[in-house]
């Protein structure tokens, strides 16, 4: 036994050290030992633990015995059933101040209790060291975002604002995972729609080299006009579709007409991204455009293309229709180019993981590009192994009729008019509070952005993305409820506690001690801890919504605790301060997490 007691102590030197951050993540780890030593003959068996769903009975539980069981009864095994191979996980469980006790309950399921007191430390620790020792690290090391991605020319519609929504926090909690992110705005910039847009541009302005801006005033109008023109008229389609094969095969003339209706829409764009503080680094469709040949020369010389109808594509098993990747005039499409620019993030841009965020009614093709991909060898066939991809796919807005997301004056939304006039909104609910008396012009302009962004933001984010969406600026900007109000306005009260103890919160920091005695201290505290494996579990499973939830509960435990235990004044006044702090913290950083920015007053 030399070898497994050795085990047992490592083990219970490394669980002694700090809190790593996944609380699951490190128990199981206890158990992982726990296992070896209990059945050695069965050495693929991995830790099941998971956190309790009630807390009654414990904080976490390992789930392991009933499945070991069905593996060793037929082998003669000295166990008597599930509750005696629980007896002996927990008895073979290397010692750890993480834990205060283990019990078998039922059929063996083991309930863990964490010690307090462990727990207590842990927070004292990162309120010394920061909220960043929590961070989760992945096993990828770079990640390739694909959102926002709107096309120009065309109107940036809501589909684009929740992808671009979806896309950054996505972006931002790998960022903070220690994944190295690369944003990316696949705009729509390459196809056909180019050939009119120039010929109608060379039309309204014969010296195109100094239209400006205001000169063509809306692009939407301007698209919507050069498309009627094309409709109807058959010698401007023609020359449209010159202009097209003038464009793609580098005419600097077509070109450059080509870069200045790209400007005019980036223009457009930009407005959004500034006003939700979203980064994004454009590498649009035209980019790839001069990979795409040798990239279909791949596919044809691994047997995959055939010709159909006069179009080259790619058949696929469990699909009606097969992939065209080169259209019957010999031009290229969707299907090309995101099969190059998956070709290149994978190659020359060496990402691991490729994540595509855009409106569930793109699935297929997003399925069948990959099904392509995995069939010419550039992916595994297991989709959980890396090189990953991933298609992040929402619902649709809808309006408060229940039909398509639109405004009443014209069928379509314009993102930033939205945007606006859910600051408006916000910047009119604080006024009727009073707050311009109160607060200088920037704090209250500063207020109203934090919080009318934000509720766009939260209202999508805390969906699962899946289901279609109401947007309601009367629900979103509602200060009860699970919105963005509601906790920006939990956040700012905590500080508001904190502020009014007159402590100097960063000195408590250093010198004061934190216990969790009251058992609503304890359960918030053990919220707190949970952290981190709330945000890998978001960026494993894609789902933004998990952190929403874990914000949500995490005001509440706040709640109870401040219902429940008095703050100032008290005895426990230094570490239910702490407590406050610790909660405070979080909190920011799940907003930051989500793109929200907190506020520090109400
Ligand atoms: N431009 C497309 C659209 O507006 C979205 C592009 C998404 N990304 C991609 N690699 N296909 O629908």
């Amino acid at each position: 036994f030399a070898f497994s007691s050795r085990a047992k102590s490592v083990v219970a030197m490394a669980a002694n050290e700090e809190f790593t951050g996944n609380l699951k993540r490190q128990l199981a780890k206890l158990f992982d030992v726990s296992l070896k030593l209990t059945v050695p003959d069965e050495p693929s068996v991995e830790p099941l633990v998971a956190a309790s769903a009630l807390g009654k009975f414990g904080d976490y539980q390992c789930n392991n015995a009933m499945g070991l069981w069905s593996i060793i009864k037929g082998k003669g095994t000295q166990f008597k059933g599930p509750p005696a191979v629980g007896q002996a996980l927990v008895k073979s469980l290397p010692t750890s101040e993480m834990v205060e006790s283990c019990s078998v309950a039922g059929p063996g399921f083991i309930n863990v209790v964490l010690s307090a007191k462990w727990m207590a430390k842990s927070i004292e620790n990162m309120l010394i060291d920061g909220v960043d020792t929590w961070a989760p690290t992945l096993s990828v090391k770079r990640a390739v975002v694909d959102f926002s991605s709107p096309n120009i020319a065309k109107e940036m519609h809501v589909g684009h604002l929740r992808s671009t929504i979806i896309g950054d926090t996505l972006a931002r909690m790998l960022e903070y995972s220690h994944v190295e992110v690369l944003r990316r705005n696949h705009v729509g910039d390459w196809g056909t729609q180019f050939g009119m847009l120039i010929e109608y541009l060379f039309e309204k302005f014969p010296d195109t080299d100094s239209v400006t801006e205001t000169a063509i005033g809306d692009l939407q109008v301007f698209y919507k006009a050069s498309k009627h023109k094309f409709d109807l008229d058959e010698a401007f389609k023609e020359k449209a579709q010159q202009a097209v094969v003038r464009l793609q095969g580098g005419d600097p003339v077509y070109r450059k007409a080509w870069a200045k209706i790209c400007d005019i829409s980036r223009t457009e764009f930009a407005k959004v991204y500034q006003r939700l503080r979203v980064e994004l680094e454009e590498k649009g469709e035209s980019f790839y455009n001069p990979h795409i040949a040798k990239v279909i020369e791949e596919l044809n010389s691994k047997g995959l293309v055939e010709e159909s109808e006069g179009a080259r594509v790619i058949f696929l098993e469990g699909f009606d229709i097969p992939l065209m990747v080169v259209k019957s005039d010999g031009g290229f499409n969707y299907a090309s180019t995101d099969l190059t620019a998956l070709w290149y993030r994978l190659n020359e841009e060496k990402a691991e993981w490729i994540i595509y965020v855009t409106d569930v009614g793109q699935q297929q093709h997003f399925n069948m590009f990959f099904k392509a991909a995995r069939k010419a060898g550039w992916l595994p066939d297991n989709d959980k192994t890396y090189p990953r991809v991933n298609h992040v796919g929402f619902g649709l807005v809808l309006g408060e009729d229940g039909k398509r997301f639109r405004t009443r004056a014209t069928d379509v939304v314009r993102l930033v008019d939205l945007l606006d006039e859910a600051k408006t909104r916000s910047k009119l609910a604080l006024i009727e509070r009073g707050k311009d008396k109160e607060w200088t012009p920037e704090e209250l302009d500063q207020t109203a952005e934090a919080v009318g962004y934000g509720a766009v933001k939260y209202a999508d984010l805390k969906n699962n993305r899946l289901t279609n969406y109401t947007f309601s600026f009367d629900q979103m900007l509602n200060d009860k409820g699970n919105t963005a109000v509601y906790l920006l306005y939990a956040h700012a009260r905590i500080c508001s506690i904190i502020r009014k103890s007159g402590k100097d919160i960063d000195e408590l920091k250093k010198t004061g001690k934190l216990a969790l005695d009251h058992a609503d201290e304890r359960a918030l505290g053990l919220h707190l801890l949970r952290f981190a494996e709330t945000v890998e579990e978001a960026c494993t499973n894609l789902l933004p919504s998990v952190l929403c939830e874990y914000l949500y509960n995490l005001s509440e435990h706040f709640t109870r605790f401040y219902s429940n235990c008095q703050v100032n004044g008290s005895p426990e006044e230094t570490s239910r301060l702490l407590l406050c702090e610790a909660t405070a913290i979080v909190m920011r950083k799940c907003f930051h997490l989500l793109g929200i920015t907190p506020v520090y007053k109400i």
